[in-house]
């Protein structure tokens, strides 16, 4: 099917179990340890070995020697694997040539061997034994000390540099303007699972139970790596503990427990150690974000330019923090580039809301400092500011970019289109009244609640609606059960229960009599878990794919599909009636189909909008920051089933606190490593640190989105609730800070006297 007009009335919009906040059905496989995480695949294989990946102790340089003899004798060990004994291997892409190092080391803990054992302890024990000798050589570690080396970059899509108007004269020639320099920091995605994979080979065929959010790329990148057809690789991954990013592509756990399995000659299940994942797979970069504003007396923006600095390992992409400064907010003379540095660190790739998670964590502390230099009230400043159409030149459509396999900017026929939907201004609105904004005292260091300085702070939430194609297959039984389909997968967001719900609403029948069988490459492609595109692409495809089943059914009941109603389990044509099920026969109906998307993309900016309220308190006398209270308000179309979109935005408001307060990976510049790599250095938020938090979706339908209606909703949580905290600090204590994370540290000196 291809969605190439909005979408008019359709079967979805009856909102029986569309939109209705349902339990998630993988629910009881969760609470209950029976859902079949990768490494817990024991019963796939029999015979399984264990691999224990073995990561270079330097940043850069050679290894000059490996002596794997002590290894080898150890007790259990049945092979070891290095680039030296693994075969060829193609030197891939951005994304899979340094899945397997040496002699050339590439980064910090890259993975240089992996030792099989018949227990995980031996391999491990044996893996200590390897001898290595390595020459370093000099490498880039710091950030700030390269950045005026950056040349620009392309990532996910979107051109490097923009201009319009004249920004250099506007901004000089402007009454009131800011100039300040954000920094944000390396970050790690922490998710909960780690990276694993159960490796086993059957004459030529390989398959891997793994945890990857994108089923199709990992076949394709496996293939590429080995040298072998697609067709000669499975991959399966129906459960994943989360991703946030980390699992987008190929990581060294599914090459090392191939190339293990072939060497081992049996099946080989590894898991990469926790503290192994910071160093060895990826990571956000940081940033050094530049932001200029200039605006007349009464808050009208009249030059806005926004300059974003990260770095990456040759051939990778930045970390485009000046993105969504093209779209956000209006005025007639505007800059923005993304450069990117080289740099000898761990690969920095997409995590949480890429580009415009740190992007917004800048704009919006700068929008905040320049309301307050207006005398203005920052929610005031933003709606003043807003703009129905984006504002910025249109982008160049990118080259391939191998870093980022995200949906390709199409070329926009018109300059400066208009946002398909756009409620922004509305968010801020329903946002005030619902927080008690009133209440806010726009002079910081005014509130006090004991040994507590109390503030409020806003932000706007901005993140982009990516579609792209998705397939499903859909199987009506001889019971009237519906069995849905697809390679999509389910990373904790919720994608099992919103496909169950589409199937149902489509066929007319309740949600248990719905079967979603995901994450495994035998299934018809979808558009995987990536970028907040996951939820309103794949329902899409299933959308499709119940479309063809209804017309098979209509046929086979002898009805014209176009007047056929599916309702409680029938199939009804004026006063004619029959059961699913027996239309479906004894051999029962199925139906595959795929939604392509055409250019409404191009035509119209698809957007999601938000804004971030979050009150802190700062103690007075040590400087550390609670949490209060937190309210995002959403508008991101129709809300497939309000229960799992409240979780995603929930989780994303507490990853926004994490970048805000505590999320820093600290860079060893001597040795080029990440120092804090394990959940006991690196801080995540815990359940102490977050307080009652508020999700409102305003009530929105995008029909140029998809026949769904829907859009993204979960990246747009974790969007500009950085600068909302930093924004709400300031209020409290009347201290700036610029740089991320807000240790207490930063606040210390400056907070005002204890009184
Ligand atoms: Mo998302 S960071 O594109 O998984």
């Amino acid at each position: 099917m291809k969605f190439d007009t909005p979408a008019t009335t359709n079967p979805i919009d009856q909102l029986k179990v569309v939109g209705q906040p349902v339990d998630r059905v993988d629910g009881p496989l969760k609470t209950t340890g029976t859902a079949p995480y990768a490494y817990d695949r024991h019963d796939v294989v029999p015979n399984q070995a264990y691999g224990y990946v073995v990561g270079s102790a330097i940043a850069k340089g050679r290894i000059v020697s490996m002596d794997l003899a002590a290894a080898k004798a150890a007790p259990g060990v049945i092979a070891i694997v290095t680039a030296q004994n693994a075969g060829k291997l193609a030197k891939g892409d951005f994304n899979t040539a340094r899945l397997l190092g040496g002699p050339e080391i590439q980064h910090y803990h890259q993975a240089i061997a992996v030792v099989v054992a018949e227990t995980f302890e031996q391999a491990r024990a044996a893996a200590h034994l390897v001898r290595i000798e390595y020459v370093r050589a000099k490498g880039k570690f710091d950030l700030a000390s390269v950045k005026n080396t950056a040349g620009t970059a392309e990532s996910n899509g979107a051109t490097a540099e923009t201009a319009v108007g004249n920004f250099a004269g506007a901004y000089a020639a402007a009454p009131v303007q800011l100039d300040a320099t954000y920094e944000t920091a390396n970050e790690s995605h922490s998710m909960m699972e780690p990276h694993a994979t159960v490796a086993a080979w059957d004459g030529g065929q390989l398959t891997l139970w793994t945890s990857n959010q994108m089923i199709a790329w990992a076949v394709g990148d496996m293939a590429k790596t080995l040298g072998i057809p697609k067709e000669k690789i499975r991959v399966l991954s129906p459960y994943i503990g989360g991703g946030f990013g980390a699992k987008l592509f190929l990581r060294s756990d599914a090459v090392m427990a191939a190339l293990a399995a072939r060497a081992a000659r049996r099946p080989v299940k590894v898991a990469l150690q926790r503290a192994f994942i910071p160093n060895n797979t990826v990571h956000r970069s940081a940033t050094i974000q530049r932001v200029r504003i200039g605006a007349t007396r009464d808050g009208q923006i009249t030059a806005i330019g926004h300059e974003s600095w990260s770095g990456n390992l040759p051939g990778g992409g930045p970390e485009a923090g000046a993105i969504q400064t093209r779209a956000l907010y209006a005025g007639a003379n505007r800059m923005t580039s993304n450069r990117v540095a080289v740099l000898d660190l761990p690969e920095a790739n997409a995590m949480r809301a890429p580009n415009e998670a740190p992007g917004l964590a800048a704009l919006e502390i700068a929008m905040d400092e320049m309301a307050e230099k207006l005398a203005m009230d920052p929610i005031e400043f933003r709606i003043r500011n807003d703009t129905q159409v984006v504002p910025d030149s249109p982008a160049k459509p990118a080259s391939s970019d191998p870093q980022s396999k995200k949906p390709e900017q199409k070329e926009k026929p018109n300059p400066h289109p208009p946002f398909s939907k756009r409620q922004l201004v509305q968010c801020f609105q329903v946002g005030a009244k619902r927080f008690g904004w009133d209440k806010r005292k726009p002079q910081p260091g005014q509130v006090r609640d004991g040994r507590w300085l109390i503030g409020m702070g806003v932000a706007s939430a901005f993140r982009d609606n990516l579609v792209t194609k998705s397939a499903a297959r859909v199987r009506l039984d001889r019971h009237g059960n519906v069995t849905v389909e697809t390679d999509m997968t389910d990373i904790g967001t919720g994608s099992y229960t919103i496909i169950a719900q589409t199937a149902a609403e489509m066929m007319g029948v309740p949600l248990n009599k719905v079967k979603v069988r995901l994450g495994d490459s035998s299934f018809p492609v979808s558009c995987g878990s990536g970028g907040q595109w996951g939820g309103n692409s794949s329902t899409s495809g299933v959308y499709a794919a119940c479309m063809k089943l209804r017309e098979a059914v209509a046929q086979k009941a002898g009805f014209n599909a176009g007047d056929a109603v599916f309702a409680d389990g029938q199939v009804r044509s004026g006063d004619r009636s029959i059961p699913l099920a027996g239309a479906a026969g004894d051999r029962g109906l199925v139906a595959e189909d795929l939604i392509e998307f055409g250019d409404l993309d191009k035509r119209f900016q698809q957007s999601t909008f938000g804004a971030h309220f979050v009150e802190v308190g700062v103690d007075a006398a040590t400087g550390e920051t609670r949490v209060r209270r937190m309210l995002a308000v959403c508008a991101a179309g129709r809300i497939l089933n309000p229960k799992t979109a409240r979780s995603q935005v929930i989780g994303a408001m507490t990853m926004g606190v994490g970048a805000a307060l505590m999320e820093e990976l600290a860079v060893d510049t001597r040795y080029g490593f990440f120092v804090n790599h394990d959940l006991a250095g690196y801080e995540v938020p815990v359940h102490a640190d977050i307080p009652h938090q508020e999700v409102i979706f305003l009530d929105e339908t995008d029909p140029i989105s998809s026949p769904m209606k829907a859009k993204g909703v979960a990246e747009l949580g974790i969007c500009g609730v950085a600068a909302a905290v930093a924004n709400a600090i300031y209020n409290a204590t009347g201290v700036r800070v610029r740089d991320y994370p807000i240790t207490l540290d930063k606040l210390l000196e400056r907070l005002p006297p204890v009184t």
